[in-house]
């Protein structure tokens, strides 16, 4: 087999992004407030007190960030929408600048050249939602319901991939029961319920793009992070697969099984409620695509003290860690992808973000940031995503993480993910070295892998 060919015809090259991460002026035409825009301006919450406030300004700048795209020759785009620009109150009154934001930027990506790729939930809940308890409503799956349907409805004549939440294991982990990130609650009651209140919308916004006659595909965003054992003990494999269930299994089971993993209820015992079987009957419904979020993999040891997982994960001595302090792992990526077909089926899949945070200085000089460590990151995945391909899986696209440096959540502007460098005190855009690199790829159809 010729291994520089083997990325099928119609690939997805793409980068990703999301909303309060780069688009800057979060209450701009009529928006209503985020938990992420009050989360970030509660003292003590964001590194150095950094807020989404202006970030990489791309609610206006979208169009020279689009031009920059064409330019690397990326096919795709992925963003996520921010259902306060267009339900300042989460449901109800429709603001229609919003809407129109979204709107222009579409057809923007369209005339480029680069198909859309929307995320309906990245993180950014409308905070008028949760003064109504949020997540832990369970009306919050219609809410969902219903802004999902206004955006088919707008704009599902144009857009081609749609995923209903990213990650929707870090809303629970970290706004709930870490409270790292907004909402910033920390409650192992509060954390499946939560769970489950996801999975409820995630069917929620499938029902309604089956209902909305929308041209597109519909499927959700997971982070996966395969688990090893440290060792061949029965201690550290039984952490090994609560670990697994809890991250990887925890919402691709319900959503292909209608049941949730059996460790679940001994990972959050006296938390863990009984499910209504009509609800799991709800959430199991088929998905057009799964998008695979991978960074990093874990190697598991038991700990006690760990709750509720009563896991823990061994640093590796000798390997090398992003600035995040997650492990450059790219076999892991083969692995996943392999895993997600050997356990839920044949269902396309993209790998909906992967990249790296390493050092680049705040100013770039020259035309050219040297990444050389971001570069060596993105061959090696890439090139394990074309063994996932020679191994019959069918990955549709990839997506870097991220098109610019942006906030980084509760890290503020502190980790640069870009392959492409933000100057935040200028807003001037720079290519670092990985986007030459990854256009290079792009033009060759892989070949410049090697
Ligand atoms: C993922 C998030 C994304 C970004 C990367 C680094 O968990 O989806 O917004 O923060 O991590």
């Amino acid at each position: 087999m010729n291994e520089t060919t083997d990325f099928p015809r119609g690939f997805l090259w793409g980068a990703a992004t999301s909303a309060y991460q780069v688009e800057g002026e979060p209450l701009a035409d009529g928006a209503g407030p985020s938990i992420w825009h009050r989360f970030a301006h509660t003292p003590g919450r964001t590194h150095g007190g950094e807020t989404g406030d202006v970030a990489c300004e791309q609610y206006r700048r979208y169009p020279e960030d689009i031009r920059l795209m064409r330019e690397l020759g990326l096919n795709a785009y992925r963003f996520s929408i921010a259902w306060g620009r267009v339900l300042p109150q989460g449901t109800g009154a429709v603001n229609a600048r919003g809407v129109a934001h979204y709107d222009r930027l579409v057809d923007a990506l369209l005339e480029a050249g680069l198909t859309p790729s929307v995320t309906l939930y990245h993180w950014d809940l409308p905070a008028a939602l949760d003064d109504r308890g949020g997540w832990l409503n369970p009306d919050v799956a219609e809410w969902f319901g219903e802004y999902a349907a206004l955006m088919y409805r707008t704009l599902g004549d144009r857009v081609a991939l749609w995923a209903t939440l990213n990650e929707p294991w870090v809303v629970m982990d970290g706004g709930y029961l870490n409270g790292g990130l907004a909402p910033g609650h920390r409650n192992v009651f509060e954390a499946p319920i939560v769970a489950h209140n996801l999975l409820r919308a995630h069917a929620a916004g499938v029902e309604a793009f089956r209902a909305s006659g929308a041209t597109g595909a519909v499927g959700l965003v997971v982070n996966l992070e395969p688990k090893y054992p440290a060792t061949q003990e029965p201690a550290d494999l039984a952490a090994t697969a609560r670990a697994d269930a809890y991250m990887n299994r925890y919402f691709l089971d319900p959503v292909f099984y209608g049941r949730y993993p059996e460790e679940l209820a001994e990972i959050f015992g006296e938390a863990w409620p009984e499910w209504p079987a009509a609800e799991l009957e709800r959430i199991r419904q088929p998905v057009d695509f799964v998008g695979v979020n991978y960074y990093t993999r874990a190697v598991v040891v038991d700990d006690a003290a760990a709750l509720p997982l009563r896991a823990g994960r061994v640093r590796q001595p000798r390997h090398a860690y992003t600035e995040m302090d997650w492990e450059v792992y790219p076999p892991g990526l083969e692995d996943t992808l392999r895993w997600v077909r050997d356990r839920y089926g044949e269902v396309p899949l993209y790998v909906t973000e992967n990249g790296a945070a390493f050092y680049d200085p705040p100013t770039a000089e020259g035309d050219v940031v040297e990444d050389p460590l971001r570069v060596a990151y993105l061959r090696e995945h890439l090139r394990a995503v074309r063994r996932a391909l020679a191994a019959g899986v069918d990955v549709r696209g990839y997506f870097a993480w991220s098109l610019l440096d942006n906030y980084e959540w509760s890290h503020g502007y502190s980790k640069r993910f870009g392959i492409v460098h933000v100057d935040f005190e200028t807003q001037r855009r720079t290519v670092k070295r990985s986007a030459r690199f990854y256009a290079a790829v792009i033009a060759s159809g892989g070949a410049a892998l090697g």
